[in-house]
């Protein structure tokens, strides 16, 4: 296929697809994803950056333009349930096998992402970070199946950003991040709907269910469903095999470091220092007050929820509310682009700029509010953990901060 057919814009050597995405084109794409060309594409959640699961040199070049630790293992994405059953190892146990069919018709196509022990004949081992579990999942997006079903091969794809950067939800923030990369595609099929990545599970051993990454598809809801289908006797012995993995990586320390893959305190981060904030009372005295320069608040970008901090809408130089109806789905959906509007609101300068992002520990949401927990994890993650309380001084109108 000639690409310049279908260019829309084009750095050097990537290749944007824009419009007129029929099953012609899909067919062409995925025959160079097939035969070894990375193929960014939309998700319901974010775009992934697909290579053939199959093809190890493929895999490897995924690694590469991410700047991926070769052992944070990637996704497989495939079109149907029965296609994810060749790529799970004869070993799986009768249960692992279960589990994983009852989630599959549940919540797929969808964002769920299943680890599951690894087929190494049909995957290769660098998709599995070496750990012989393979993460499948069939996602709910037109072209994405369409896509799927054309290449008709397992697609491993991470999320189309550089390694520890800021997911992207539209093909614009892909190419944002990969300029230059020889034999990449980039398939726009616009904003992405849900915005947060996948709810991440791998299904150990007998009554063993780990939740590694929080998404839309909460605990609750899994329980229920193994539950409903009688694969746990009831309510308590699901709720004691379903445990969310909760660890944060570095928490202490500003560097990366790796214990387990996709659990980095620092991640999804914008290249602007960036903290979160909650309102304190200038009364309580326990608390050291530093006054904030006016040149600082010119300098400070601040993403709200629900109006919390609408009263330093004038005071700092740009303000953007997540939701201001307050609704996790909409924050869920803005939160990545909006992440990416400070980065680029702020230009070259990035380093006399900061970011405030309301906290959301500070906010009384209920447990079962799945996709703000979510949305928490990936504020947390994005601010490196970083907080800071302010308040407005009474009858003086300037602004303190203090470490939080
Ligand atoms: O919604 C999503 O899941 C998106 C779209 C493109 O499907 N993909 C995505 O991939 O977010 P990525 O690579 O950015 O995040 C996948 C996470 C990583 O934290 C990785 O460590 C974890 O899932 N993961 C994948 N396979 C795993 C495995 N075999 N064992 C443990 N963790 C795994
Ligand atoms: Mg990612």
């Amino acid at each position: 296929m000639d690409k310049r057919d279908e260019v829309c814009f084009e750095g050097p050597t990537v290749t944007k697809l824009l419009g007129q995405l029929d099953d012609g084109t899909l067919e062409r794409v995925a025959e160079a994803l097939r035969a070894g060309d990375l193929v960014a594409f939309p998700t319901e959640t974010v775009y992934g950056l697909g290579a053939n699961a199959s093809q190890n040199s493929a895999v490897q070049a995924v690694y590469r333009i991410k700047g991926r630790p070769a052992q944070d293992p990637l996704i497989v994405h495939c079109s149907t349930y029965e296609q994810t059953t060749k790529y799970i190892s004869e070993d799986a146990t009768k249960w692992q096998r279960a589990i994983h069919e009852v989630l599959a018709r549940r919540f797929w196509p969808g964002p769920l992402t299943l680890i599951l022990p690894c087929n190494p004949r049909l995957i290769v081992s660098s998709v599995t970070g070496g750990t012989g579990w393979v993460g499948l999942r069939c996602p709910n997006h037109p072209i994405a199946k369409r896509l799927l079903e054309f290449a008709d091969c397992p697609v491993a794809a991470p999320s189309a950003n550089l390694f520890g950067h800021v997911s992207p939800t539209t093909a614009q923030h892909v190419f944002d991040d990969f300029p230059n990369v020889d034999n990449l595609w980039i398939v726009d099929g616009g904003s992405c709907g849900f915005g947060i990545e996948s709810t991440v599970v791998r299904i150990h051993e007998e009554n063993n269910v780990e939740i590694l990454r929080r998404g839309g598809i909460g605990r609750d809801e899994l329980i229920a469903c193994l539950v409903d289908s009688g694969v746990f006797s009831g309510t308590a012995e699901a709720q004691n095999s379903v445990k969310v993995i909760e660890r944060f990586v570095g928490l202490k320390s500003s560097l990366p470091s790796m214990v387990s893959p996709g659990q980095m305190l620092v991640h999804y981060s914008p290249r602007i220092m960036m903290q979160m904030v909650q309102w304190s009372s200038y009364e309580n005295t326990v608390i050291h007050w530093n006054a904030i320069s006016s040149e600082r608040l010119r300098k400070t970008i601040l993403i709200d929820f629900s109006g919390m901090f609408s009263a330093l809408t004038k005071r700092v130089e740009m303000y953007r509310d997540l939701s201001q109806s307050g609704s996790s789905m909409e924050a869920a959906h803005e939160l990545f682009s909006t992440l990416r509007w400070a980065e680029n609101s702020a230009g070259e300068d990035h380093e006399h700029w900061q970011i405030w992002i309301f906290d959301p520990r500070a906010l009384q949401i209920k447990q079962t509010d799945e996709l703000f927990l979510a949305l928490s994890d990936r504020i947390y993650r994005a601010a490196a953990g970083r907080a800071i309380r302010i308040c407005i001084k009474p009858n003086s109108d300037q602004v303190f901060s203090s470490v939080h």
